[in-house]
C-alpha cells in the first residue's frame, strides 16, 4: 500500500512539475513573442476557421468621437458595431442603442478590416460598445470619459517598434501599475508602433498581439496617437498601405473632424486637439510639416479651450530636444536635422502660449527637464517640461550625440509612464520595467 502511495506521490510531482515548466515556458515574452509570430504565420495560410482575427482597438478621434477598427480572416458582410451611451446593456428600455454599419476594406485575403465610428459622446460618462462580424458579438467594452474635476489616468508609451519582447515586458510592468481590475482612461502613444508600416506581420507581433495578451487595454482605453516616422506609409495619398491608422486619411469624417483629411494628395492629416480630463492635448505630425499645421497650432494654442484648461499639453514624436543617438547618423548623415522643425519653429510657439507639457518619443530612452519658459522671467512657476518616453520596446540609444545641458533626469531603459490629471494635480510617475519609479514631477495649481 505504501509503495502505491509513493508512486501516487511522485506521479503528481511529476504532473506538477510539467504544468509549472510550462507556465513558465509560455509567460516567457520571447516564447510569447514567437508562438505569436508562429499562429500569425498559420492565420496567414488560412490554417484556421472564418474568425474574428484582431478584436477591436479603439481610437480617440477629437473630443466626442471614437474610432473603432477590427478585423476578420474572411469577408463578413453585415458586420457592424453597436453603442449606448452610461447605463449598462440590459438594465432598461430607456437607453437609446445606436447601430452602426461597419466600413469595409479588405487589406488580403486573410485580413478583412472593419472600421465604424461612435458618437458624438456629449457629456456622457460612459461609452459602451460591441462589434457584431461573422454573427457574434464581441464582448462588451466600455469607455470611462473623465469630467475635469476627476482622476484621470493616462498611459504614455512611444517606440515599441520592433522590440516585441522587451514591449511585452514593460507591458507586464504596466499591468502590475494599474492592477488587474484596472485600466487606464487613455492611451497616449507618441509614435513608432510598428518598424515598417506596411508589413502586416509587424502590425501583428509588435503592436495588436502584445497589447492582447497584457490584458487588452486597447478595447477599452482610446488611444491618443502622435504619428512617428515608422508610422507612415511614404506614399502620402488616400488608399496605401496604412490600413490601421488610416482614421484621419479622409477615408472617414465626423462631426468633430469635417476638414479634408488629406490636402492636395500630399500628406495626411493628423493633427489634432483633444481633452484628456482637466488637459488639453495638442496633437502635432512631426513627418509632414506644412503650412496648414503650422496655423492650426498657432489657432489651437491661442483658443480659449486651451488658455483656459488647467493643463497644457502638446504631444510630437519626434522631440524638441534630442541628446541620445547614433552620433555617425546624427553629424554625418545630417539626422540632427530631422524634425527640426519642432524645435526652430514649433518650440518658441510653445513657449509663448504657457504650453506646461511637451511630451516625444523617438529617442530610444527616458529624458525628462524642467526649465524657464522665458529664460528673463524671474516666476519660478513659468515653468516647461519637456518629456521623452521613447523606451517601450524598441533597441535603446545609448551613445550621446548632443548636450543641451537642460535635462534633470535621463534613464537609459524601458519604461512606460502613467500621467494623472485631475482638477488640481497633473501628476507624472515614470516607471522601468521592474516597476521602480525612475522619475516623477506634479504640477499644482
Ligand atoms: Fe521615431
Amino acid at each position: 500500500m505504501r509503495y502505491y502511495f509513493r508512486r501516487w506521490l511522485l506521479l503528481i510531482a511529476a504532473q506538477l512539475f510539467v504544468v509549472c515548466t510550462l507556465y513558465l515556458v509560455l509567460e516567457d515574452s520571447q516564447i510569447r513573442t514567437l508562438l505569436s509570430t508562429f499562429v500569425d504565420w498559420l492565420e496567414d495560410r488560412g490554417v484556421y476557421m472564418c474568425h474574428i482575427r484582431k478584436l477591436p482597438m479603439v481610437f480617440e478621434h477629437g473630443p466626442e468621437h471614437y474610432y473603432v477598427v477590427w478585423e476578420t480572416s474572411c469577408p463578413a458582410n453585415g458586420s457592424s458595431l453597436e453603442w449606448w451611451l452610461d447605463g449598462t446593456p440590459d438594465n432598461g428600455s430607456s437607453i437609446l442603442r445606436h447601430f452602426v454599419q461597419a466600413q469595409y476594406k479588405m487589406i488580403d485575403k486573410s485580413r478583412h478590416r472593419y472600421s465604424a465610428i461612435i458618437g458624438p459622446a456629449g457629456h456622457a460618462t460612459k461609452v459602451h460598445y460591441a462589434s457584431n462580424s461573422l454573427g457574434k458579438s464581441t464582448p462588451l467594452y466600455s469607455i470611462a470619459r473623465r469630467n475635469e474635476t476627476e482622476l484621470t489616468r493616462v498611459l504614455v508609451v512611444a517606440d515599441n517598434q520592433n522590440g516585441p519582447t522587451e514591449f511585452r515586458r514593460v507591458l507586464a510592468s504596466i499591468q502590475s501599475h494599474y492592477g488587474s481590475n484596472s485600466i487606464p482612461d487613455a492611451i497616449l502613444h507618441v509614435g513608432d508602433v510598428v518598424r515598417k508600416v506596411d508589413k502586416l506581420s509587424h502590425w501583428h507581433s509588435q503592436f495588436f498581439s502584445p497589447l492582447e495578451d497584457a490584458g487588452g487595454y486597447q478595447h477599452g482605453s482610446p488611444i491618443l496617437f502622435a504619428p512617428g516616422n515608422h508610422d507612415h506609409d511614404s506614399e502620402r495619398v488616400p488608399g496605401n498601405s496604412n490600413v490601421y491608422t488610416d482614421m484621419y486619411h479622409g477615408i472617414l469624417t465626423t462631426d468633430g473632424l469635417r476638414d479634408p483629411a488629406v490636402t492636395n494628395g500630399t500628406y495626411h492629416r493628423f493633427y489634432h486637439t483633444t481633452s484628456l480630463g482637466s488637459a488639453r492635448v495638442i496633437v502635432l505630425d512631426s513627418e509632414c510639416p506644412s503650412t496648414e499645421q503650422s496655423e492650426f497650432l498657432e489657432l489651437e494654442l491661442q483658443s480659449a479651450a486651451f488658455q483656459s484648461a488647467r493643463f497644457r499639453i502638446v504631444a510630437v514624436h519626434i522631440p524638441p530636444y534630442i541628446e541620445f543617438w547614433n552620433p555617425d547618423a546624427w553629424n554625418k548623415k545630417g539626422e540632427k536635422h530631422w524634425g527640426e522643425q519642432v524645435r526652430l519653429e514649433y518650440d518658441a510657439l510653445f513657449r509663448r502660449h504657457n504650453v506646461d507639457l511637451v511630451i516625444s518619443g523617438h529617442q530610444h530612452n527616458y529624458q525628462r527637464g524642467t526649465v524657464q519658459r522665458n529664460p528673463q522671467s524671474a516666476d519660478p512657476t513659468d515653468t516647461i517640461t519637456y518629456a521623452i518616453v521613447g523606451g517601450a520596446g524598441g533597441d535603446l540609444d545609448l551613445e550621446r550625440a548632443e548636450n543641451w545641458n537642460m535635462y534633470n533626469v535621463t534613464y537609459l531603459g524601458h519604461h512606460f509612464v502613467s500621467l494623472e490629471v485631475d482638477g488640481q494635480q497633473l501628476r507624472w510617475i515614470a516607471k522601468n520595467k521592474a516597476g521602480s519609479i525612475i522619475d516623477q514631477f506634479s504640477i499644482v495649481r
